[in-house]
């Protein structure tokens, strides 16, 4: 089901057409960069669209109770995390959300707290909406990621700090909070007066043993102050339908959510989304499991090929299909880094730097594509390293 390798150049990709390097795909360089799949979305959401194409009627479109359902009904059964109808609010996507979220609960100046190396829109959201960056760097320990709660409590009692983005799971470390760092988390956020946007979108794509918590799971509390920002999008390769699911459970805070929405002139999802999100939501669990079986097989053989190369270290992968890798001993500048990956390793990648200052010397790549082709890639990286052609 995920073998096949497809050439997606000249499909409106973002990931194969856009920004890539004049000529390198064609000269053989494969993508692992932008946070889509190279797996075919589920034969069922594939049908469903078309059922719904072939009607021929492209309509304004809402969240109906047979949607709302859908997505209930998920929560409950994949999270055991249960909702009502009316926490749910359907919007084009959760950077969207993100950046109506920062406007609907914080004014100009106010600082906004977020753990670097992070998904980098948040920090655009917050610079492009005049807010301000609190950063909390997460602090490397062996291979993995750990919070600096001293810290993170001292700048949430800022007088000015006025809401924390959370990445749960972590892209790019690919850390899945634990309970007990998440009750920290939210408590400190609780006291402290700050909303907490917890940005779960990562969160059916977690390796076997390993346990996602949605955050009102980890304390009813947290409903009054957390918005739960969840999609279709990552889990079901459906990026393009540009949609999501934000689930806020106090009416007052939800109230003010949907005002600015409707402020910024948004009013509901696309009406493909719709089809897709209910037939992946109802009928696709068997597809959820099958795709992490093989994320997981592919991010244990990128260990396994790390493990032969001296220079780089991987970080420890608990969930996403995105592995950060440490590649500052090859001492190579962000330019220099990035020309050998794609020029000399074939591998187009997302650079560490992007996501932060921490992130410098560090490479994202995407391994939520067929084996084949990762290990074209992850031999040329190791061949090419230990030759010292770097
Ligand atoms: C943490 C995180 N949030 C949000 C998104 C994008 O969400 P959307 O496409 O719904 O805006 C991504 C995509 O990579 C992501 O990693």
């Amino acid at each position: 089901m995920f073998d096949e390798i497809y050439n997606r150049k000249n499909t409106g990709s973002y990931k194969w057409d856009t920004i890539v390097p004049d000529g390198v795909i064609e000269r053989g360089a494969y993508p692992l960069s932008v946070a889509d799949m190279e797996f075919k979305t589920p034969e069922e959401v594939r049908e469903a669209v078309k059922d719904f194409t072939d009607k021929g009627f492209f309509c304004y479109t809402s969240g109906d109770g047979e949607y709302r359902n859908s997505v209930k009904g998920f929560m409950k059964r994949r999270h055991g995390f249960e909702i009502e109808n009316d926490w749910i609010t359907c919007v084009g996507g959760v950077v969207f959300a993100i950046n109506t979220a920062i406007r609907a609960f914080t004014e100009p100046g106010d600082k906004i707290i977020i753990q670097t190396p992070v998904y980098y829109p948040f920090s655009a959201s917050i610079i492009n909406n005049g807010r301000v960056v609190a950063d909390n760097p997460l602090v490397a320990v062996d291979d993995s990621y750990i919070i600096n709660f001293d810290e993170l409590e001292k700048i949430a009692s800022e007088p000015d700090v006025k809401m924390m983005l959370l990445c749960s799971p972590h892209n790019p470390v690919g850390r899945v909070w634990t309970k007990d760092e998440l009750k920290r988390i939210g408590d400190i956020c609780l006291n402290n007066n700050v909303i907490l946007i917890s940005d779960e979108i990562h969160f059916d794509i977690v390796r076997k043993g390993v346990e996602h918590t949605v955050i009102y799971n980890v304390d009813e509390e947290f409903k009054k102050n957390t918005v739960i920002c969840t999609a279709v999008s990552k889990t079901f390769n459906l990026a393009g339908l540009g949609t999501s699911d934000i689930i806020i459970a106090d009416e007052a805070l939800r109230n003010k959510f949907q005002k600015q929405l409707s402020t910024d002139g948004y009013s509901s999802i696309n009406c493909v989304s719709r089809p897709a999100t209910i037939a992946a939501y109802t009928q696709c669990d068997y597809w959820i499991d099958a795709m992490n079986a093989y994320v997981e097989d592919n991010v244990n053989y990128v260990k396994s090929i790390v493990d032969e190369i001296p220079q780089i270290k991987m970080c420890k992968c608990e969930g996403t299909y995105l592995v950060w890798l440490d590649m500052r001993e090859l001492k190579l500048n962000d330019d220099e880094l990035d020309k050998f990956l794609v020029e000399k390793c074939g591998i187009i990648q997302d650079p560490g730097f992007w996501f932060g200052e921490g992130g410098k010397g560090f490479s994202r790549l995407n391994v939520a594509c067929p084996r084949k082709a990762l290990e074209k890639a992850m031999e040329a990286l190791k061949n090419k390293v230990l030759n010292g052609e770097y």
